[in-house]
């Protein structure tokens, strides 16, 4: 870990709006997340961890306050540019795991790797999806649809396809969370493992508080703020 920030969100707030109705999830949130680190969000249902970590990965935007990546000001980046940004230097394994059921594992890893790239580039994209996928565990299922594979298949699946871009930081929501104890430490210590051999920054929302316990740092957000 270094001390230069990834990313730092300033006065961070977001309201969703339905029915005419205000509905304040997050607010006032200041954080800042160091090259190399492991953060852990921990708290309960409800309090707005997805939604903070979908600002963090510019998934989605705030209702006011700011989100700089390294020394860029998301909040002025267009849809494309927001989108290559994300595709380039952030992965995200989704709370649910959002694999494309019509695509083989090796497919559903290579596709984030297709975006952006020109023809002379496919085979080194499925070289790569067949390493990350071996990487995971998952050399003898490259050709399975996600249904054909079990609950840790999947989830190790999905973070393979994080990976495929070599991100500079993982943003893990749950990545453990419909996971038994020996499923769980397969994740766990894939993500570890990243974050020591290739310096990734991991963020990791849980409720799974041993694994919380392992992070550099954890932080607590109930009902929308940090405390
Ligand atoms: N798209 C949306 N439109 C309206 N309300 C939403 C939307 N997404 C989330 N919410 C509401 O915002 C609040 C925070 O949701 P969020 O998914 O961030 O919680 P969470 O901390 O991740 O919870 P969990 O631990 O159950 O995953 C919830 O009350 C939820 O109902
Ligand atoms: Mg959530």
């Amino acid at each position: 870990m270094d001390n230069r920030n990834l990313i730092t969100a300033r006065n961070l707030d977001k309201s969703y709006f339905n029915n005419n109705r205000e509905l304040h999830v997050l607010k006032e949130v200041n954080l800042e997340i160091k090259h190399g680190e492991i953060l852990a969000i921990v708290g309960p249902s409800g309090a707005g961890k997805s939604t903070l970590l979908h600002i963090l990965g510019a998934l989605d935007r705030p209702t006011q306050g700011e989100v700089h990546f390294e020394d860029k000001d998301i909040s002025r980046l267009n849809d494309n540019e927001l989108s290559y940004l994300r595709n380039r230097n952030i992965g995200f394994v989704f709370q649910f795991h959002h694999l494309l059921p019509e695509f083989t594992a090796v497919e559903n890893v290579s596709i984030p790797g297709f975006m952006y790239l020109n023809s002379s580039g496919i085979e080194e994209v499925k070289d790569k999806a067949m390493n990350v996928l071996r990487q995971v565990g998952l050399g003898d299922r490259m050709n399975h649809r996600p249904s054909e594979l079990s609950g840790g298949e999947q989830q190790r699946l999905a973070v393979a396809r994080a990976l495929i871009n070599d991100p500079q930081i993982i943003l893990a929501d749950e990545p453990t969370g419909n996971l038994d104890w020996k499923n769980s430490e397969v994740v766990h210590n894939i993500l570890w493992e990243l974050n020591r051999n290739k310096k990734q920054t991991l963020v990791i929302v849980t409720h799974n508080e041993e694994l919380a316990g392992r992070a550099s740092r954890i932080i607590h957000l109930v009902d929308g703020r940090i405390v």
